[in-house]
């Protein structure tokens, strides 16, 4: 038996900007996918689970989309899909695996797909002898999220996922697929990482993500046409003044997008420097504004988000928090100053998490 480890992830700041090209940070946590597996002779995975019902069967000689095999289809699709993107590099009879999986917290927000995908990946690759770089890793996990499981995301949760470092912020730069680790300067004070849930799950295919994702592209497109650019592939691609000088000629929700993603850049790239300086409070003062910008510009957030958020603003302990992940429901993730204080009296589950390497075999 053996067992991938593949943590769940945060990200302080820099919401929605890895789909237009742009920076972001991440940090993967010690809250954990854990697959156990023992590979498996009939090229046959086999797989229960904690947290989902039934069983996944798939054969991965016949396996030809994420739809045709057995199994409960929410929680099947991600182990064909991780299967899918894996097939070209398979040996003629690949080795299955047999095993069991389990979140060790609730996902939402915390970016559970990813993860649970990079676990079946790892587990894949071992018992087949493939060795798949870190870049692998992450390009694999996005075209299965993207081909398979139809979510347009960029590369934030599977960079976080694989390049994350115990004790570091991960600075991700979605145009050139690279990520670099940053140690907290000297001076910083103590903090812990909170985790608040709102109890409110959802998959993102049931959101407004790929919605949101067009209208940063159709912003996009009209600003470039507007400053009589070409060859933009997102908005990265383009500078503040172009959004200052035309960003009122686009239909309030692009423009609304669009303000979101040129304020968040300048907030990650910021955040960066006050990490590096240690200034938990600053970078926290960033984090909320981040959420404020989610709230008011990218027009995520439930209700029950919302009042969380504001909760925990208004806690002396708390440095700063903002919505995990794409804000449509899942949980709210803070730095504090003191977990018990700030914990006490919040509705919803409350967890501590601390910052963890990325996905590895034992
Ligand atoms: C989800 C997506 C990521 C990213 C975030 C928002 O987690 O999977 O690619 O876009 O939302 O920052």
């Amino acid at each position: 038996m053996r067992v991938v480890i593949s943590p769940y992830r945060i990200c302080p700041i820099g919401a929605h900007s890895d789909h237009q090209g742009g920076p972001t940070l991440g940090m993967a946590v010690s809250a954990h996918t854990v697959l156990t597996f023992a590979p498996d002779a009939t090229s046959t995975i086999r797989l229960t689970s904690d947290n989902f019902p039934g069983e996944v069967i798939i054969d991965l000689e016949r396996l030809t989309s994420v739809d045709e095999h057995a199994g409960p289809a929410d929680w099947s699709r991600y182990v064909a899909a991780a299967a899918l993107v894996l097939r070209d590099r398979l040996p003629e009879s690949p080795v299955g695996i047999r095993g069991h999986v389990r979140g060790t917290l609730p996902g939402g927000g915390l970016s559970s797909s990813a993860s649970v995908l990079l676990a079946y990946l790892s587990a894949l690759a071992d018992v087949n002898d493939i060795v798949l770089s870190p870049e692998d890793k992450v390009d694999l996990a996005l075209r299965a999220e993207r081909e398979f499981v139809g979510i347009k995301v960029g590369i934030l949760d599977p960079a976080a996922i694989v390049g994350g470092r115990r004790g570091q912020l991960l600075s991700i730069d979605s145009r050139a697929a690279r990520w670099e680790g940053i140690p907290l300067g000297d001076n910083a004070p103590e903090f812990h990482i909170l985790i608040a849930a709102s109890g409110v799950t959802r998959n993102l295919a049931g959101t407004d993500y790929n919605r949101r994702v067009g209208e940063c592209f159709a912003a996009c497109r009209k600003l470039t046409s507007l400053a009589g650019l070409d060859d933009i592939a997102g908005l990265h691609d383009l500078d503040d003044a172009v959004f200052e000088q035309w960003g009122d000629r686009l239909p309030t929700p692009e423009r609304r997008r669009a303000r979101h993603f040129f304020t968040e850049r300048a907030r990650v790239r910021r955040g960066i420097e006050l990490w590096k300086q240690g200034d938990v409070a600053g970078f926290g003062e960033l984090m909320n504004a981040s959420c404020q910008s989610s709230i008011d510009n990218w027009e995520a957030g439930s209700p029950e988000l919302i009042e969380l958020q504001r909760t925990l603003t208004e806690k002396p302990e708390v440095y700063g928090s903002r919505f995990s992940g794409a804000g449509f429901g899942g949980c709210i993730v803070a730095l504090v100053s003191d977990f018990a204080a700030v914990a006490k009296n919040l509705p919803g589950r409350v967890f501590r998490v601390e910052s963890d390497d990325g996905v590895r075999v034992l």
